[in-house]
């Protein structure tokens, strides 16, 4: 499970979720990884403590030093306990025209410095009712891998299927869809990276619209490993409602 709290907590409210998180009873069988903003990494360091949680980042730049201003480096975030990254998710697509060749700096810059990047792909609306997603995500998936050295011991690829359309709304993708796509994105994968470091180094998740109530219907899919969730993750009822489906 991958907990995106985007920019909708303040770092004194991340900080307490984080607080109230650490001490719950979460399913062993689960790895969950929450991601704040940069602002709260810090603190929410602090408080997840020696709990199983574990810190990801939402994006990191695709340059491991130099001058940039505003930037925030690889470094950093392994100096803060980051163990993901989310990279690429379509909110960054849109609101800063991320593109892929600039996903797959990124995805470089995390592997090489010992980060393991959730990459996000996913088709608009437009795409999906011209029916070209297929293409769309196969493309995304083999453009933010290129030239990607292999994975070392304890990292993976992650790669978030996130249509569009189902991000941020009132339902998510159909289970069966998002099988298909799943299937699509191994596919992706397996061409990029070859079968064995597929089976060992990666997993696919669903994100877009996932609640307690609609989360069963996405896990123990074929080709389907876990949720990224970015409201249901916001709320520590809501996700530990969530993570005992998962349990
Ligand atoms: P949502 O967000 O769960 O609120 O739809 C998902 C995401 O951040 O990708």
């Amino acid at each position: 499970m991958v907990g995106n709290w985007k920019m909708a907590l303040r770092p004194s409210q991340a900080h307490r979720l984080a607080q109230e998180l650490a001490v719950q009873r979460l399913p062993v069988s689960c790895d969950i990884v929450v991601c704040p903003s940069f602002t709260a990494l810090s603190l929410v360091r602090h408080s997840l403590g020696s709990s199983r949680l574990i810190l990801g980042a939402q994006d990191v730049f695709g340059e491991v030093r130099g001058e940039h201003t505003g930037a925030v480096a690889v470094g950093d975030l392994r100096e803060f306990g980051c163990r993901y990254v989310i990279l690429g998710h379509s909110e960054r697509r849109r609101d800063v025209n991320e593109t892929d060749a600039e996903v797959n700096k990124k995805c470089l810059v995390a592997i090489g410095h010992g980060l393991s990047p959730i990459v996000c792909v996913g088709e608009s609306r437009v795409e999906r009712q011209r029916n070209i997603q297929t293409g769309v995500v196969a493309r995304q998936v083999l453009r933010a891998l290129h030239n990607l050295p292999p994975p070392r011991h304890g990292q993976e690829i992650v790669i978030a299927y996130e249509p569009i359309w189902a991000v941020g709304a009132e339902e998510p993708a159909e289970p069966e869809e998002v099988m298909t796509m799943a299937a699509v994105v191994h596919q992706a994968l397996v061409d990029a990276l070859g079968e064995r470091l597929t089976d060992k180094h990666t997993r696919i998740v669903y994100g877009g619209s996932v609640f307690p109530d609609n989360v069963r219907s996405f896990i123990d899919r074929q080709n389907i490993h876990g949720v990224l969730l970015g409201r249901a993750s916001q709320n520590v009822t809501t996700l530990v409602n969530l993570l005992k489906v998962l349990g």
